[in-house]
């Protein structure tokens, strides 16, 4: 069944800009919701695996509302947090405004995560939770995060998975089918916009492709890191020295 947010190609980044446009407002509570709040372990562990060192930089790629930007902040690292939806931005620049103790290595940008403003080599982490699924071309995503990646640097990938077994899969794709798209219709008034998780992730090859194409990147210590049985993933990899 096709879904209102998604089109392949050229006019997928448009629709997935309405998208986040439409939901930026409810986008944290429902994540919380959705996830039972698991979502903050998941990204928790991404930070982790940052190995976050004095005088880092990071990048946060499809930042959204900013939580890995704002705990890579916290690390310590000087942080940009990029994304292209300015709805998003605004709930993230308005969260920082509302810090009791203000993060001054923090900023957020606008931009296209396909196409980076930045020259190679500048960054000592790159990670992107829940967006790679969302580009146009993820394999593109992934060839600008080496990109801009110093020698060295850490590059993270969290996102939905595809578990590997076909029971579980069965019972998973089910939940985003069906109770997703009702949370999505009741507290954000949109069913699509939540349908879309499902739509997408049948169109993204998921953990083991991601892993596939960062030993192709030549990245060193790739690793799958399976979470509620491969239902969510955390890929890893170094850029070479
Ligand atoms: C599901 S949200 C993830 C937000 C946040 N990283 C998190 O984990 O909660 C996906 C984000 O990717 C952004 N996005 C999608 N395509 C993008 C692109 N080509 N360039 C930059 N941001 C993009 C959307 O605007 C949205 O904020």
């Amino acid at each position: 069944m096709s879904n209102a947010y998604y089109a392949p190609g050229d006019q997928r980044a448009a629709k997935v800009s309405d998208l986040f446009a439409r939901i930026a407002r409810r986008y944290d509570f429902l994540n919380d919701l959705q996830s039972f709040g698991l979502h903050r372990l998941w990204k928790r562990r991404v930070v982790k695996l940052a190995q976050i060192k004095n005088g880092d930089r990071a990048l946060d790629l499809c930042c959204g509302t900013g939580d890995i930007s704002f705990a890579l902040a916290r690390g310590g690292a000087a942080t940009t947090g990029l994304d292209f939806s300015a709805q998003m931005l605004e709930v993230a620049a308005q969260r920082q405004s509302h810090l009791k103790s203000q993060i001054s290595n923090l900023k957020f940008l606008q931009g296209d995560a396909q196409q980076l403003p930045f020259p190679e080599n500048s960054f000592d982490i790159v990670t992107v939770s829940y967006g790679l699924r969302n580009l146009t071309s993820w394999e593109r995503g992934l060839d600008e995060m080496f990109r801009v990646a110093k020698p060295g640097a850490r590059l993270i990938v969290l996102d939905f998975g595809k578990p590997a077994n076909a029971l579980w899969r069965k019972i998973y794709f089910t939940h985003l089918k069906m109770s997703v798209p009702l949370m999505g219709w009741l507290f954000c008034g949109d069913a699509s916009a939540y349908a879309y998780i499902l739509e997408s992730l049948k169109h993204y090859p998921a953990q083991l492709a991601v892993a596939e194409k960062m030993r192709a990147l030549k990245l060193e210590n790739v690793r799958v890191i399976n979470l509620l049985g491969g239902a969510m993933a955390i890929n890893c990899g170094e850029k070479a020295k």
